[in-house]
């Protein structure tokens, strides 16, 4: 896929994956997390969620949001760039300097890989602090060969929920509280994003219209096969 063409079409979305306010709000209010926490926004993207992180943590709260893509930390910038309560980093989120109460990472931990990013971000935990993550799953344990072959050859490595955590587990992590993503959340995504596909389209080359097209499909097999996967919000407690 073309680069820039892909950028093309995420350069301006509000987020970058499936996701509300509400679910940071549900994330943070079941673990009980206090005013004044320090927070990692581990691949925050544009930023949509550093808003609800610091509502959650107000007052006092510190929202440190890291990225590795330049475009996605100018926009964040844009809004939170001279905000004392947020430290916009473009840096991987592996480097990122704890300790932190809260760990957010919506829909970016599995690029570290699942298990290496869950050890990594549970050294940066402070003790007692919490990792809320999102993670693409299959729903049933036999999803239709289409959802398969077209989530595999995006990320070969997803699995049910029940392996989710089996690897959670494994990792040395109690499950505070987990929910599937609702509809709403996605839509906050999809929406968007089919707007902007309409608004590209007219004029879009040949690169940019395979883009589109690509993201266009991406939708639509969500629509038809939301039964079969989702993303699974997990809030982890590391254990001693
Ligand atoms: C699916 S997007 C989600 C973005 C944001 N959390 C949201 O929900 O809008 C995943 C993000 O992780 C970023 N990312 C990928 N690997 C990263 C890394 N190692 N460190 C920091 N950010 C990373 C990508 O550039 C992308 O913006």
């Amino acid at each position: 896929m073309d680069v820039s063409a892909f950028f093309e079409l995420h350069k301006d979305l509000p987020r970058e994956g499936p996701g509300r306010p509400e679910d940071v709000a549900w994330a943070l209010g079941v673990a009980g997390v206090k005013p004044g926490a320090r927070v990692l926004d581990a691949g925050c993207g544009p930023g949509a969620d550093i808003a609800p992180l610091l509502l959650a943590t107000a007052p006092g709260g510190h929202v440190t949001a890291i990225e590795t893509h330049a475009p996605f930390v100018e926009r964040a910038a844009r809004r939170w760039g001279r905000d004392s309560r947020v430290t916009l980093i473009q840096d991987d989120m592996a480097a990122a300097e704890g300790p932190f109460d809260v760990i957010w990472c919506a829909g970016a931990l599995y690029f570290l890989g699942l298990r290496a990013g869950l050890e990594i971000m549970r050294g940066k935990l402070a003790p007692g602090g919490l990792l809320c993550f999102s993670e693409l799953v299959f729903r049933v344990p036999q999803p239709p060969a289409p959802v398969r072959e077209a989530l595999e050859a995006e990320y070969p490595a997803i699995g049910t929920v029940g392996r989710l955590n089996g690897i959670i587990e494994a990792e040395g992590f109690e499950i505070a509280a987990q929910k599937m993503l609702p509809r709403a959340s996605w839509e906050a995504y999809y929406g968007p994003l089919e707007q902007h596909i309409a608004t590209l389209r007219a004029g879009a080359d040949p690169a940019l219209c395979a883009v589109l097209d690509a993201a266009e499909a991406e939708a639509a097999l969500w629509r038809a096969n939301n039964d079969t996967f989702g993303y699974a919000l997990s809030v982890l407690r590391a254990r001693p």
